[in-house]
C-alpha cells in the first residue's frame, strides 16, 4: 500500500458566514506525468479518466449534461426533485449529507431543500471550484452547517472522520453515476471505504445508470454537437498543456461504443495513423488504428448494482427510478459485517 501523506489547510475564518468552513486535504499520490506514461506503455493503453476534468474538460462536462442525447443529469435531478422528501423520510432528521464529488453542489442541494438536514459536507477534488459553489449553499442555507472539504476522496476517505459532527445520521451521497466509471470490483472497493467512514444506522445514497436499449446509450456518448468527443479529445491537449506532450489531436478520433456483454459503455482515442509522441522525455508510439482505453461506463439493473453493494456490506432499503426507468437512486443501510 502506497504511503499517503495528507497536508491539511484551513480557512475557517476568512470566510463571513458563521456556517461555513473549507478544508483543503492533499493527498500525496502518483503525478500525472508518471501515471499517463505508465498507462500509455500498457498494452492496451489505457488512460485514466480522473484526467478529464482539468478547467476545460470540466466545462464541457457541464456542457455534456445539458445535451439532449446525454440523459442521466437531468433524469436523476427529476427523481431527487420528485423523491427527495420520500427518501429522506426513511431517514429522520438532523441528517448529516457528505456529498462526494460535489461539483456544483447541485444535487446536494435538493436533499437541503427537505429541511432535514443540519449539517453539510461537500467533498470535491477541485478546491477552488468547491469553495465558491458551497459558500453559495452556506448563504441559502443559513441554518445548515456546511464544511467543505477540497480532497481527492477516491485515494482515501480517512481523513474526513475528524470533519462530522458526532451527533446525527451520516448519509454519504455520491450521485451522476460515477461509481459508474469504476469496474464492479473497484466499485466494491470504494463502497467499502465509504462502509467504513459510515457508524451503525448510517446509510448511503447514490445514484447509477441502468441498462437500457443500446441505441439510446450510443447516442449518449456520440452526441450530434460533438461535444463528447471534445471532451475525450481534451486529454490529449491538457498533456500538450501540462506534459510537454506533443500530441497532434487531429490524429487521434473519439470511439465510443456499448459492449452489451460487458454492460458498459467504453470511450477510446483511436490513432488515425502511425505515430510517435513524446511526452515529457518519454516517446511512445502509436500504430494505425490503435485504441487508447480512456473511460468505462458501467449499466447496472437494480440487482446487479444491489450485488455490489451488498458485498461492500450494504442492505437495500429502496430504489427510486424515472418513469422510463433510465436512472436509479438507490438507499442503501449499512450492514454490519460479520466475522
Ligand atoms: C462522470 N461520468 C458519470 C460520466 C459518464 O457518463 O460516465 C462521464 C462522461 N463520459 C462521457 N460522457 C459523460
Amino acid at each position: 500500500m502506497e504511503a499517503i501523506q495528507l497536508q491539511t489547510t484551513q480557512w475557517a475564518g476568512l470566510h463571513s458566514r458563521a456556517n461555513f468552513t473549507l478544508t483543503q486535504i492533499d493527498v500525496d499520490s502518483r503525478s500525472m506525468e508518471e501515471d499517463v506514461i505508465a498507462g500509455l506503455k500498457t498494452i492496451p493503453k489505457t488512460i485514466s479518466p480522473k484526467y478529464f476534468y482539468d478547467e476545460e474538460g470540466s466545462r464541457l462536462f457541464d456542457q455534456i449534461c445539458e445535451l439532449p442525447e446525454y440523459y442521466p443529469t437531468r433524469t436523476e435531478t427529476s427523481i431527487l426533485e420528485r423523491h427527495a422528501h420520500a427518501i429522506l423520510d426513511r431517514l429522520g432528521r438532523d441528517l448529516c449529507v457528505i456529498e462526494l464529488g460535489a461539483g456544483a453542489c447541485h444535487k446536494g442541494r435538493l436533499l437541503l431543500e427537505t429541511g432535514k438536514v443540519s449539517s453539510f459536507i461537500p467533498v470535491d477534488i477541485s478546491t477552488e471550484y468547491l469553495r465558491s459553489q458551497a459558500l453559495r449553499v452556506a448563504r441559502g442555507f443559513p441554518d445548515v452547517s456546511v464544511h467543505a472539504v477540497g480532497m481527492d476522496f477516491v485515494v482515501s476517505l480517512d481523513s474526513l472522520e475528524s470533519f462530522l459532527p458526532e451527533v446525527g445520521r451520516r448519509v454519504i451521497f455520491y450521485a451522476g453515476s460515477s461509481i459508474g466509471n469504476f469496474d464492479p470490483p473497484d466499485a466494491c472497493r470504494l463502497l467499502r471505504q465509504f462502509h467504513e467512514l459510515l457508524r451503525k444506522d448510517d446509510a448511503l445514497l447514490i445514484g447509477y445508470d441502468l441498462k437500457k436499449d443500446p441505441n439510446l446509450l450510443h447516442q449518449a456518448y456520440n452526441d450530434s454537437e460533438g461535444v463528447t468527443a471534445a471532451f475525450n479529445l481534451n486529454l490529449l491537449a491538457r498533456f500538450n498543456r501540462e506534459l510537454k506532450a506533443d500530441f497532434d489531436v487531429k490524429a487521434f478520433r473519439h470511439v465510443a461504443r456499448y459492449d452489451e456483454a460487458r454492460g458498459r459503455v467504453e470511450m477510446h482515442l483511436e490513432s488515425l495513423s502511425a505515430q510517435e509522441v513524446r511526452i515529457a522525455n518519454e516517446r511512445v508510439r502509436f500504430d494505425k488504428f490503435e485504441r487508447t482505453h480512456t473511460e468505462s461506463s458501467y449499466k447496472y439493473s437494480v440487482d446487479e448494482f444491489d450485488g455490489v453493494a451488498a458485498g461492500a456490506g450494504f442492505d437495500s432499503v429502496g430504489v427510486w427510478t424515472d418513469p422510463a426507468a433510465y436512472f436509479a437512486v438507490a438507499l442503501y443501510a449499512r450492514r454490519e459485517f460479520r466475522q
